[in-house]
């Protein structure tokens, strides 16, 4: 089997393209990445040598490579993560996020479809989304599979787009898919402008931490490798033409959240308690700001046994010694770019 994993450079690709690798000796695993500010490709040295891997530098908006790669390759299975996944970004520049999670989805469905001409037997298209697509959640209730799409951030409509091409390709060529829609994830090599790794990062530098509004904004956290193991399941056992929804059953407030980061960064620190929080700075909230996401995941539990293995005290300890362990890391995906994008997004 050839199974191309798209974005697998990046933060959950990086585990994805591991657990595969390493489970699935019989599977040659093609991870094709464009290696944006995103996708770094020290997430997977530990897999450079290994036989049934394969890396592939390109774009998903590049049509005539991503068809000459289906048609060389002639890839069994899509696990399709490849994105812009940054909600901050998108608000700055939208067409970005159109040209690769909309364009850039439907090249990699149209040049599926036609290496298969139909003959999908054994074939199928994975697309890993988000919770993102179903809007905004009040105080209560939780998303379900069939909670109405309902974005509000151009990264959430691009998403939503690009699972709605994923249905209508199912529908209309009777194009073999599964999608699942996933909450927060945290966990190592996430790219540190996302809430967890840039508090950390902040805290390790003594430099504010820039909570958007009034921090009573809930998200529901899953550890990475967690995310991992669902993708693992689904792409084996779900039923085709269905979706999953994945989540921690693990909803926080981000002040509550980043209280806590706080006490155990000043433990690990060895810095005296108190410390860490004396950075948090209220700052403009972002626009759209979607008040709270939590997952039902009751169906992928039900269906294909899985939930979550690591506890969040558990994930957070891991992630924060993750980062201290890695400091080399932090410092190569935070120079040049991203520098001009912080200034320019925490500016005050
Ligand atoms: P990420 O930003 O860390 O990584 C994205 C990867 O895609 C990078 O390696 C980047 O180089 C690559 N990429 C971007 N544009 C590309 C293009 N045009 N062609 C080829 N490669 C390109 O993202 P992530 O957080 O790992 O998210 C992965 C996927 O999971 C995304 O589809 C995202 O929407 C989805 N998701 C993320 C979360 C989360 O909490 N991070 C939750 C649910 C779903
Ligand atoms: O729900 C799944 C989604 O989770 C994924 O689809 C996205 O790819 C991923 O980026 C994430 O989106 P969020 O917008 O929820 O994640 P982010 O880490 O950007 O923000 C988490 C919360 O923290 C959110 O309420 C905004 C807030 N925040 C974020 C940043 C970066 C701050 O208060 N300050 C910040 O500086």
């Amino acid at each position: 089997m050839n199974i191309l994993i798209t974005g697998g450079a990046g933060f959950i690709g990086s585990h994805v393209v591991r657990l595969f690798v390493k489970k699935y000796s019989g599977y040659h695993i093609f991870n094709l990445d464009a290696l944006t500010y995103a996708g770094n490709l020290e997430n997977l040295k530990d897999l450079e040598n290994r036989p049934n891997y394969t890396f592939i530098k390109g774009d998903i908006t590049d049509e005539n490579h991503i068809n000459t790669l289906f048609n060389k390759y002639r890839f069994d299975g899509v696990i399709h993560l490849a994105a812009e996944s940054h909600v901050d970004r998108s608000i700055k520049d939208p067409l970005a996020f159109v040209k690769t999670n909309v364009i850039g989805t439907i090249n990699l469905l149209n040049a599926f479809k036609n290496i298969w001409n139909e003959d999908y037997k054994g074939k199928l298209f994975y697309h890993i989304s988000t919770d993102e697509v179903y809007g905004t959640l009040g105080e209560t209730g939780l998303f379900t599979e069939t909670s109405s799409y309902d974005p509000n951030s151009p990264y959430s409509a691009s998403k939503a787009s690009s699972d709605h091409f994923v249905r209508a390709y199912g529908e209309t060529y009777k194009l073999p898919y599964v999608i699942s829609n996933c909450s927060n994830n945290y966990g190592p090599n996430q790219f540190p402008e996302k809430l967890i790794p840039l508090f950390i990062n902040n805290i390790m530098n003594s430099k504010p931490l820039p909570v958007y509004g009034d921090g009573n904004y809930t998200r529901d956290w899953l550890y990475v490798k967690d995310h991992a193991k669902a993708v693992d399941l689904v792409f084996h056992k779900a039923e085709h033409g269905e979706t999953y929804n994945i989540g921690g059953f693990n909803e926080w407030k981000n002040i509550d959240l980043v209280r806590l980061l706080c006490q155990k960064m000043d433990d690990k620190l060895e810095r005296h308690e108190g410390t860490s929080e004396k950075l948090i700075t209220y700052v403009k909230d972002r626009p759209g700001h979607d008040l709270r996401y939590a997952i039902d995941a009751s169906k992928i539990k039900e269906e294909l046994g899985w939930e979550p293995s690591v506890t969040f005290e558990e994930g957070l300890e891991k992630t924060i010694d993750w980062y201290l362990n890695n400091k080399d890391w932090l410092d190569h995906v935070t120079s040049g770019e991203y520098q001009a994008y912080y200034d320019k997004q925490y500016a005050k």
